[in-house]
């Protein structure tokens, strides 16, 4: 949410930082806005309202030269989008400020900073931190140290990146909750929201940690802790490339990143199977000690990453014999918890910064769970570097906002996850096994599904002009079908509730009529003719259904019921084969609707405010 980059160098950073911004654009895009100092230390300022695409064409007409820049990719919490309230904000024409986050006193500070005759020219909560800095840098020998004065009167959350004109070579970076990253170049730094902004310019990077502060320039980076004791985090060289955040081919990246499944499965499987079976190892080198303890599972996440957990409830009950709790992270943080004995937490992610699940997780540490497992996407992100242990799914940059591959990918970790810890129980191992060599099928699978995007795409033509949709599933499938109409919503704008198929009759059945589709996940398990006598209840009222369906559970096309063949699978993976048309069946939607498929309205991807 918000991306922030900035560079100090000896040439000009302006092309830097607006690449970066592109590079960063899924995480907000209502405004945008750069600011650089130049050699005569003149600071020049350009902001403007939309997608950075605005903002670059602007910088076409209004050159802004330098080697020290910071710049801004907004989405909106205090204040509308706007020019001015898009970042980067000023205090007294020098200090110059680009924030990520929230900060939660800030109608206290703008109260005190207006007594002491700042005048605000935004409805911002980042106003006040240039102002604030400001205000100490008065009783300060170095910019640095106003920052540290500053941060501390801060409640909240923050990336921050600060810059005086006056000063040039030179900036400030500061992170309590908002994660934020420094790049390392040959005489050159970079700080950003993500590596993704910065593999153009490097592939060495450090992050900040809670309560850091860095004074940045050319040639150093001087790193302080929350107690302002110098420290030094560590350098690591990514392997991710350059290109990681391109589109390809491809028209949109949701596209790109839905038939890239295989491949992102084939990557979270590779070398991690040995012999039909799952190591401990992969999930951390004393995985194998605590897993033998563990009692119960808790798990914690938001969104898509909430619908993999669901599937994986079903999972660790029914295959590895371990009782298992899943909840919405931002209500888990905020309830009175019950510590089961020897439970272990487990967070799921995609980009590991996620405010609500990183709080539930520290919740959780605090109230006593044995063990903390994180099921993430991003190396060295905060979930990660906070959990005990962690399986990093290989998902590759996900950047399209409505999140495919990282599900798909989360359910193959959740799946070894279940298969590792089944091992410890009275289950039945040879079933064990047989979801391990399942697994290995997926990628596959996957491929056979993609390859009926064309049948989907003209099923998408009978959505296109409805308001309403309602997705059916039950068991293992009922997430798939809540992450379906997750999509569906997300992206196209049309209204879409899942339900458990056997809860129909409690209420949504009112609803049906012949302006309501009615899909249905059926993959050939122990509830299909449950689902039948479900989908029967429906027909008999006039619903329109389209029933994904495996070819062999008999579903048959007639007038009021479009079945769409799924190629036979094992049940453990399931899950993610009878996702794929879904989210091909939103993207074919969505297109012809004429929406923004990656940056759709109102959201925005990673999201660390609450
Ligand atoms: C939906 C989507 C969101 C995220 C949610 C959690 O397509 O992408 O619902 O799943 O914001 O994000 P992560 O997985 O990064 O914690």
């Amino acid at each position: 949410m918000c991306g922030i980059v900035g560079a100090v160098a000896q040439r000009d950073v302006v092309d830097i930082l607006i690449e970066g911004l592109k590079r960063l654009e899924y995480r907000g895009y209502d405004s945008a806005g750069v600011a650089v100092v130049d050699s005569q230390n003149k600071l020049h300022r350009v902001r403007r309202l939309g997608k950075v695409q605005e903002l670059s064409d602007a910088v076409q007409n209004e050159p802004c030269p330098g080697g020290t820049g910071i710049a801004h990719t907004r989405w909106a919490t205090h204040g509308a989008p706007s020019e001015a309230n898009a970042h980067p904000h000023l205090s007294s024409d020098n200090i110059v400020v680009v924030h990520n986050g929230i900060i939660e006193n800030h109608e206290e500070l703008r109260g005190k900073l207006k007594t002491l005759g700042y005048v605000f020219t935004s409805q911002t909560d980042t106003e006040v931190i240039a102002h604030l800095v400001h205000h100490e840098f008065k009783s300060c020998d170095t910019l640095l140290s106003a920052v540290q004065l500053a941060t501390k009167q801060l409640d909240g959350a923050y990336g921050t990146v600060i810059m005086d004109a006056n000063d040039k070579d030179k900036f400030i970076v500061a992170r309590s909750g908002s994660p934020l990253v420094i790049g390392y170049g040959l005489g050159e730094h970079f700080i950003a929201s993500d590596i993704l902004a910065l593999l153009p310019v490097t592939r060495r990077f450090a992050y900040l940690e809670e309560g850091d502060v860095a004074e940045i320039t050319r040639q150093s980076v001087s790193i302080f802790d929350e107690n302002g004791n110098a420290v030094e985090r560590e350098i690591k060289e990514s392997d991710a490339t350059h290109d990681a955040g391109d589109k390809g081919e491809y028209r949109h990246y949701m596209l790109k990143e839905i038939y890239e499944q295989p491949i992102a499965i084939r990557n979270s499987l590779a070398g991690r199977i040995i012999d039909d079976s799952i190591d401990s190892d992969v999930f951390g080198n004393n995985a194998e000690e605590i897993f033998k303890s563990i009692e119960h599972v808790q798990i914690i996440a938001c969104g898509t990453s909430y619908h993999s957990g669901m599937v994986a409830r079903y999972w660790l009950e029914e295959f590895a014999g371990i009782s298992c709790n899943i909840e919405i992270a931002s209500e888990y943080r905020y309830r009175k918890i019950f510590v089961p004995k020897n439970g272990l937490i487990v967070t799921i992610s995609q980009s590991g910064e996620t405010a609500d699940t990183l709080a539930a997780l520290r919740k959780a540490k605090d109230l006593g769970f044995k063990a903390s497992l994180t099921i993430c996407n991003v190396p060295g992100s905060s979930l990660v570097r906070e959990s005990d242990l962690c399986f990093m799914t290989k998902a590759g940059a996900e950047i399209g906002v409505a999140s495919t591959k990282a599900f798909t990918t989360q359910l193959v970790g959740l799946m070894m996850l279940t298969i590792a810890l089944g091992k410890f129980n009275d289950v039945n191992q040879e079933k064990l096994k047989e979801h391990t060599q399942a697994l290995l099928t997926l990628p596959n699978k996957i491929d056979e599904v993609l390859a009926i995007a064309p049948r989907i795409e003209a099923l998408a033509e009978d959505f296109s002009d409805k308001n309403h949709s309602l997705f059916l599933g039950r068991g293992r499938q009922y997430p798939i079908a809540m992450e379906g109409a997750l999509k569906l919503k997300e992206i196209s704008y049309i209204h879409a509730e899942a339900y458990a198929a056997g809860e129909l009759k409690h209420g949504p059945l009112a609803l049906i009529d012949d302006d309501m589709p009615v899909i249905v996940v059926a993959p050939n398990n122990e509830l299909i003719e449950k689902l039948k006598s479900n989908v029967e209840e429906v027909r008999a009222r006039g619903g329109l259904m389209f029933v994904f369906a495996d070819v062999d559970s008999n579903f048959v096309s007639d007038e009021t019921m479009k079945v769409i063949d799924i190629p036979h699978c094992e049940i453990g993976i399931a899950p993610m084969i009878y996702t794929i048309p879904l989210q091909l069946l939103s993207y074919y939607v969505a297109i012809i609707k004429g929406t923004d498929v990656d940056q759709p309205r109102n959201l925005a991807k990673s999201v660390t405010v609450e």
